[in-house]
């Protein structure tokens, strides 16, 4: 009988847990739960039979590939698949796959409320701003960048996106301008949405040349990866930018300087939330366990990463 591992640091909602349960064993496999794990040998010692993974922001390294030795599929239930080395999986034969869009709602709602947290001084009663009248860009239109467009839309703001992978007639059929030079959306944008992976190409390169481009009492919002911004020039733009503010799902290192230096001009999430909602934990747990499905009765390799 295959053996299905779900291992979450940071537990999907019970109600996914329990659907994602039905499928794996409606399917005939066993169905194994390994949450709130104290410490990575605990993951690497549960995986040791298994056939199928589910994670989510858990670190599926080279050891715990290695460690696997059924190991078939490995699914990133979300959309970020920086947590897994794609090379010891590819080397080992074994299928590394995300469920793209699956939790993007939950990100695209968390931006926004950030955003008016921060527009509203973390409600401590002094005057705020709105958003209303506001230009926004998206930087990268995925699942994620085109959901905050349409939230963003009701709020009245004027809406921009850059993203060298989408078309201008996509991103223009959905009411955004679109943008084909990077430091024209961060010239334009009194609030820039980071919407990018956190691959080789993108670790620090939301640095000062663009985030000095900002105009004045600019916020710069992060659901993306901590990993994406340069901090010592994210220091530097709360130094010589007035009023420049960032906000962020998870706390840059530089979080105690920022903490003590820039009060007001910041919001750091204590844990990951962006995709922390029962929807979006059921729908990509279940999307997840159903790709698993897929991939052992018909093959199905469509969402494969590591192609
Ligand atoms: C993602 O890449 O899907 C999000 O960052 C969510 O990550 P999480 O599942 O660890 O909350």
């Amino acid at each position: 009988m295959k053996k299905v591992l779900v291992a979450t640091v940071k537990p999907f909602a019970p109600a996914a847990v329990k659907q994602i349960k039905t499928i794996i064993e409606d399917a005939g496999y066993e169905f194994v739960l390994l949450e709130k794990y104290a410490d990575q040998s605990d993951f690497i010692n549960a995986v040791a039979d298994v056939d199928a993974l589910i994670i989510r922001s858990d670190k599926a390294t080279a050891e715990v590939i290695n460690a696997a030795k059924n190991l078939k599929i490995i699914i990133r239930a979300g959309a970020g698949y920086d947590n897994i080395d794609l090379a010891a999986a590819t080397e080992k034969n074994v299928v590394a796959m995300n469920t793209p869009g699956q939790n993007s709602n939950a990100v695209a709602e968390l931006a926004m409320g950030m955003m008016v947290y921060l527009a509203r001084n973390q409600f401590n009663g002094s005057a705020g701003k709105e958003l209303r009248g506001k230009n926004l860009g998206m930087h990268a239109y995925g699942h994620v960048g085109k959901l905050v467009g349409e939230i963003a839309k009701g709020f009245g703001m004027k809406l921009y996106a850059y993203d060298p992978y989408i078309s201008k007639e996509i991103i223009e059929n959905d009411g955004v301008e679109y943008v084909d030079d990077i430091k024209d959306l961060y010239s334009k944008c009194d609030y820039v949405s980071l919407h990018i992976p956190a691959n080789d190409e993108t670790k620090g390169s939301i640095n000062y040349d663009l985030i000095s481009l900002m105009p004045e009492n600019a916020t710069l919002v992060n659901t993306a990866r901590k990993e994406v911004i340069n901090e010592t020039d994210l220091i530097k733009a709360f130094e010589n930018i007035e009023g420049f503010k960032y906000i962020s799902d998870i706390a840059p290192d530089c979080n105690a300087e920022v903490s003590e230096k820039f009060p007001g001009r910041f919001f750091f999430t204590p844990k990951k939330s962006g995709a922390q909602t029962s929807e979006a934990n059921i729908n990509a747990g279940v999307a997840a366990a159903n790709q698993i499905r897929d991939f052992f009765e018909k093959g199905d390799t469509k969402f494969q990463v590591n192609k």
